[in-house]
């Protein structure tokens, strides 16, 4: 049941904890911090001369986040594409390919499609999944589970974070089987995944009364758009697609630095503008995005850590201060506030948080 919590929504972003600490553990010994996953699974992935992740909806930005990390962490190319496209494009693919499928439910048509078509070229199938037992896992050559445990929102949360999680776990193991990066960096890297956890848990437990009171704000908007770089840019698409999913306002995600190709017409204030920037290597250009968005009347809501508040704060509408983070994990950490952030939203309009309308948890049809 939900126990203490209004929605399964909310009960299952507050799990978010203790599920990524489980799905870590299980591909990370707590105690010695070597890497478990599978030998076979990390050598295939370490050699293979392309990846190609396909999935569908939130699962597909999880893939997002993961081309980030592959091409920076462990310098293998990466393609992605949603199912839907993937499965009728008819791409050619390449000797000694790997391709990779994320779905929470495992069942998902169009993620299958694409898989059994990926075989039919040749590639090696690995999938993540969360249900047990499910088709796609069936049909995989190799598997990894998340351990987020039964997923009852529509709106997914806690799938998305342990499929982070666990792509994370891959790319590191699969870094340090190439060589890509020494024994330090993969050491102080999976630090940084082993405090995840607990860094999740202070997002949520310094973030929520905020985000709630400035939701109801938020909830006043017709348009919202949300920009991030680099991995989190992903973020930002994820966001908006929890947004519109379940407050039914309609949102967009937007790469920063495309802002001034077309979207920045948009901006007015009515416009709120939900940015996402961890004071990292690329904080002076979404920076610059900011101000230019600040100048046409943008109603700027920033999420960033420490630093960043100091340099941008001052001009924005509303502001959130993240904890300072490793860059690599920083993905896992900004998506919580988002998923807090749709969700007050959706209370705050009275929609049917759980079940919105017309979607469905699982989608076995085309
Ligand atoms: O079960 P799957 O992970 O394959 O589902 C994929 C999408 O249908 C799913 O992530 C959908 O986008 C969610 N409703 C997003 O919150």
């Amino acid at each position: 049941g939900k126990g203490e919590y209004r929605h399964f929504m909310l009960k299952e972003i507050f799990e978010q904890p203790s599920v990524i600490g489980d799905t870590l553990n299980s591909f990370i010994n707590p105690a010695t911090r070597e890497i478990t996953l599978p030998a076979d699974l990390v050598e295939m992935v370490a050699k293979a001369s392309r990846l190609t992740l396909v999935a569908c909806g939130t699962a597909f930005y999880a893939c997002h986040v993961a081309k980030y990390w592959f091409e920076q962490i462990a310098r293998i190319p990466v393609e992605i594409d949603v199912a839907s496209e993937f499965r009728y494009r008819e791409a050619p693919m390449p000797e000694g390919g790997v391709a990779l499928f994320v779905s929470q439910s495992g069942e998902t048509l169009d993620t299958l499609e694409a898989l059994r078509y990926c075989k039919r070229q040749g590639q090696k199938i690995v999938s993540i999944v969360n249900t047990i037992e499910s088709t796609i896992e069936r049909e995989s050559d190799m598997v990894l589970h998340t351990l987020a445990g039964p997923e009852i929102g529509v709106a997914s949360t806690k799938a998305f974070t342990t499929q982070l999680t666990t792509l994370a776990c891959l790319v590191l193991a699969a870094a340090a089987k190439k060589g890509a990066i020494d024994a330090k960096t993969v050491g102080a890297m999976s630090d940084s995944l082993r405090q995840l956890p607990s860094l999740v848990n202070s997002v949520l437990q310094d973030t929520a009364v905020t985000i709630e009171k400035l939701s109801r704000e938020i909830a006043e908007a017709r348009d919202v758009l949300y920009l991030g770089r680099g991995a989190m840019y992903p973020i930002a698409l994820e966001g908006a697609l929890k947004l519109k999913e379940i407050s039914y306002i309609h949102a967009e995600g937007y790469a920063a630095g495309e802002m001034k190709h077309g979207p920045i017409a948009l901006i007015d204030d009515k416009v709120p503008v939900v940015v996402l920037a961890p004071h990292d290597k690329l904080f002076e250009k979404t920076a610059s995005n900011v101000q230019e968005t600040i100048a046409r009347g943008g109603q700027v809501l920033l999420f960033t850590d420490r630093d960043g508040l100091t340099q941008l704060g001052r001009g924005c509408r509303w502001s959130v201060r993240m904890p300072v983070s490793d860059a690599f994990v920083a993905p896992i950490l900004y998506v919580i506030p988002v998923q807090l952030l749709a969700y007050h939203v959706a209370v705050a309009k009275g929609t049917d948080v759980d079940q919105p309308r017309n979607l469905a948890k699982s989608v076995t049809v085309e």
